[in-house]
């Protein structure tokens, strides 16, 4: 069993930047597999995902889940366990915790996405959302160089403590959808990156709908983007773009997963004017990557 704390130590917010890239390269080649998550609702409170993958000599299975009312209750939104097996035998060889594996590729694919596609020239981020998962979108996007940051929350103590922590500071939504990389990462209730947000040359991380009927950008403001996301599959269906998607507003041949961008076989931003947008909805290939870089860092697991 690895814990929360384990986890952290055995890897930073860069190493799992690296690892989420190295992640969506491998899937890209055909070397990772994973079938699209599985989302099991428990209404009205939020829903639970069953997401395996096999890759790097092992398989695992995450079974998290999203609660977006469990903070009022003391509680995380995201939780549950990760299995790692070996690819090999089959066996069981670890099982970790699974929201700190999820918080830690989950921001690194923010930053692996601001990498490949923000301006060269991108020095400001702004963070609307600045819970749990939010905070590590900050810390490794931190970690990749971008030192200035404003962070945007309703709770204004962890937007305060974001911003002490990483030397940024704290603003309005408006401002924070002002600077150069906009990372979104909310309930996905409610839009909170408008069209009238929108500057030339900007670039969207958003994570906060990660499920179907969740959203976080108004529609005219995803249209007048230029598209990647994580995984089309998964994306089309349960992310920020399903619902244009589903309205025939976004069509498969708009939209570009970013590990065709990093692998150099497709372009990412094509001009300093035009406006990027990466829908994250969380791969199991990503968890797959900080798994094996736990494993690799903890002593005495069977490999
Ligand atoms: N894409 C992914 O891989 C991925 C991974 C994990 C979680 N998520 C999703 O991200 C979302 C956030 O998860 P979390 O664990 O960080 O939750 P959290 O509750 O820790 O953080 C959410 C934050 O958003 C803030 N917020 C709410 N409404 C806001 C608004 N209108 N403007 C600005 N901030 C607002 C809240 O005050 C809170 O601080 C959930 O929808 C979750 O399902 C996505």
């Amino acid at each position: 069993m690895i814990d929360a704390q384990a986890v952290f130590s055995a890897v930073s917010a860069a190493e799992a930047v690296e690892r989420t890239r190295t992640a969506f390269l491998r899937h890209h080649a055909g070397e990772w597999v994973m079938p699209a998550k599985t989302y099991v609702d428990a209404p009205p409170h939020g829903d639970f995902r069953a997401m395996p993958a096999r890759g790097g000599g092992v398989a695992i299975l995450k079974w998290v889940t999203s609660f977006p009312g469990n903070p009022s209750r003391g509680l995380p939104v995201v939780a549950g366990a990760l299995l790692v097996s070996s690819a090999e035998t089959g066996e069981l060889l670890a099982i970790l915790d699974c929201g700190a594996v999820t918080s830690l590729r989950t921001g690194a694919a923010a930053a692996v996405s601001a990498q490949a596609l923000a301006r060269d020239d991108a020095a400001s981020v702004g963070l609307i959302g600045c819970g749990v998962n939010g905070g590590w979108a900050a810390r490794c996007l931190a970690a990749v160089g971008y030192s200035e940051g404003v962070c945007a929350d309703p709770r204004p103590e962890s937007a305060d403590a974001l911003a002490t922590e990483l030397g940024w500071r704290t603003g309005t939504r408006e401002e924070a959808a002002a600077q150069d990389v906009v990372v979104a990462v909310t309930p996905g209730h409610e839009p909170v990156i408008l069209v009238s947000d929108l500057r030339p040359g900007q670039h969207l991380a958003v994570l906060g709908a990660d499920a179907h009927g969740k959203a976080e950008v108004e529609l005219d403001a995803i249209v007048r983007c230029r598209l990647f996301c994580d995984e089309w599959e998964q994306a089309s269906k349960g992310g920020e773009l399903s619902t244009g998607v589903s309205a025939g507003a976004i069509e498969r041949s708009q939209v570009t997963d970013l590990g065709a961008v990093l692998a150099g076989d497709a372009p990412g931003r094509t001009s300093a004017e035009e406006i990027t947008l990466f829908d994250s909805t969380g791969l199991a290939i990503q968890d797959l990557g900080i798994a094996l870089a736990v494993l690799e860092a903890t002593p005495n697991v069977p490999r």
